[in-house]
């Protein structure tokens, strides 16, 4: 076990980020619910308090326990965080006469430990309606700003630290600086890295499963594909994955994990053809919630058939990662409404007897693409743009047909050779094909074709997102190429809506 700083959520937006910041120093740090039991925490080398969106003084706000500041573990406090530990430790906290929200310069009254290295003035990033009017006792105020005279205090011998401003949004100039600071005080070992992870892990999994044998799925994707390397590192022969070919794949994608896994590393995989089966099922299905639930439960009924063939496999493997575990946790993070029921190739079998084994639970996003690297997975893998359990199916608006299935495919294929040559900045990019058809002309005769809606977006965590600002001359080749090697479309659309209002898919 390594060592370990414990980030209590609070239910920020940045929350997230704050563990991250951590982990990019090589530590290891998790976010946990703030009613995490104190047991666990003392085992931790430091605790930071996350913001939140509550007032103190509103019903049912969070709050934590109290011996936590008796532990003797350095302790930071984040904007909300700043407030509950004030309020707990009997300072007081009230609304201020303004609110802060965004980029707001502060005066650094006092480096002391917490904020040493960084110059008199400061730009931070704010977001707080409250604030601390009255520190509590043995605390000394180490900045402020125009609208808020206590926007730091400190207690350096109870090792206590708070900021009503946030230092791990990059808009904190000094931000780093802070939580480097904060990470020598609490003395934790830096022994957080890939590499170390995949070692580790590499022989953790080896001694868990011992002689059993384990399958997986293969989506396409690339948390499945580092999930199940990790896996056949350790354990070799005993892995089996099983890739279901739903006919809803990218052009090329089927040929390329066939490539990486079988030919490259030699894993035992099967490759199941249920093209027909899925256009089957989807005959005359127009609403995209039916579409999704069918492509999913048709996925779990044939992975459940081909894995029974196996005979005795003791363990499921599956690409979970980190933000996954924790939305779906209690106490940490939101339950976001259901905007669309995602499906992940490799979802669990309910009803299949398997041990599970997660491998990447603990790993970001671009954590696993590292561990992708280290692992000399092929970079069009590593470095893949997000791609729908669904597939194809959800970017045909209305019926999905074989030969709607090669239009998009064809068109998806030269939006995203064209970007990719071009490196524009967009995180991810398809093609939607619409049921409308409308009329054109080419080669001086009438057409009556569908059209291509070109998406593209520019997105930190798919979560919002902004259409992207592609050049019209990029835009054109793309247009110019569709209508021309596409056979049936004669007409292509950029779509300008970002999410939200819209979403990235179409469905
Ligand atoms: P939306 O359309 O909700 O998509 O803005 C956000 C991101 O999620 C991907 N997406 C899915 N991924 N199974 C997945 O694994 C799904 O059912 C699914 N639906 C959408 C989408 O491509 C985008 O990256």
């Amino acid at each position: 076990m390594s060592d370990i700083i414990y980030v209590l959520d609070f239910g920020s937006q940045y929350s997230h980020l704050i563990t991250r910041r951590i982990r990019e120093a090589g530590v290891l740090a998790e976010l946990v619910a703030p009613d995490f039991p104190i047991s666990k925490l003392e085992q931790g080398k430091g605790i930071i308090f996350s913001g939140g969106p509550q007032n103190l003084s509103e019903k049912g706000a969070l709050r934590v326990d109290k011996r936590v500041f008796d532990l003797g573990i350095p302790i930071l406090g984040i904007c909300y965080g700043m407030q509950l530990t004030a309020f707990m430790l009997k300072g007081k906290v009230k609304a201020g006469k303004k609110s802060e929200y965004g980029s707001t310069e502060i005066i650094v009254k006092k480096t002391g430990k917490i904020l040493k290295g960084l110059s008199l003035k400061q730009i931070t990033w704010m977001s707080h309606g409250d604030q601390v009017v009255k520190m509590p006792k043995g605390f000394v105020n180490i900045a402020n700003s125009k609208n808020c005279p206590i926007a730091g205090m400190e207690n350096a011998k109870r090792k206590i630290y708070c900021l009503q401003f946030h230092p791990e949004v990059k808009h904190t100039a000094g931000g780093k600086t802070i939580l480097e600071n904060f990470i020598k005080i609490t003395k934790v070992k830096r022994n957080w890295s890939m590499q170390n992870f995949i070692s580790i892990s590499i022989k953790n999994i080896r001694a868990l499963i011992g002689n059993d044998r384990a399958v997986c799925a293969l989506s396409g994707g690339i948390d499945s594909a580092v999930a199940a390397t990790m896996v056949y590192k350790a354990i070799g022969k005993n892995l089996t994955c099983i890739y279901v070919d739903t006919g809803l794949m990218r052009a090329g994608e089927t040929e390329q994990i066939i490539k990486t896994f079988k030919q490259y590393q030699k894993i035992n995989l099967y490759v199941i053809n249920a093209r027909k089966q899925f256009i089957n099922k989807l005959k005359g299905i127009t609403d995209p919630e039916r579409k999704r639930k069918i492509i999913g439960e048709l996925f779990i009924r044939i992975f459940e058939k081909e894995s029974k063939k196996l005979g005795k496999v003791q363990w499921l493997v599956q690409g979970t990662l980190y933000p996954d575990t924790i939305e779906s946790s209690k106490g940490v993070g939101k339950h976001a409404a259901v905007i669309k029921s995602h499906h992940n190739a490799g979802g669990l079998p309910e009803k299949i007897n398997f041990k599970l084994l997660e491998p990447l639970r603990e790993l970001y996003k671009d954590e696993v693409r590292k561990v992708g690297k280290l692992l000399n997975l092929p970079d069009n893998l590593t470095s893949r743009q997000p791609f729908p359990g669904p597939g194809l199916a959800i970017r045909i608006v209305g019926e999905v047909t074989a030969e709607k299935l090669e239009l998009v495919r064809k068109a998806d294929k030269i939006i995203c050779d064209e970007i990719e040559l071009a490196k524009a900045d967009t995180q991810q990019y398809l093609a939607v094909l619409l049921p409308i058809r409308s009329v054109g002309v080419q080669g001086d005769a009438r057409t009556y074709g569908h059209p291509i809606v070109v998406r593209a977006v520019t997105t930190a965590d798919l979560m919002t997102a902004h259409w992207a600002k592609l050049n019209y001359a990029l835009l054109e080749k793309i247009s110019t190429r569709i209508t021309n090697e596409v056979k049936g479309i004669n007409r292509v659309v950029y779509d300008i809506t970002s999410k939200p209002p819209g979403t990235v898919e179409w469905e």
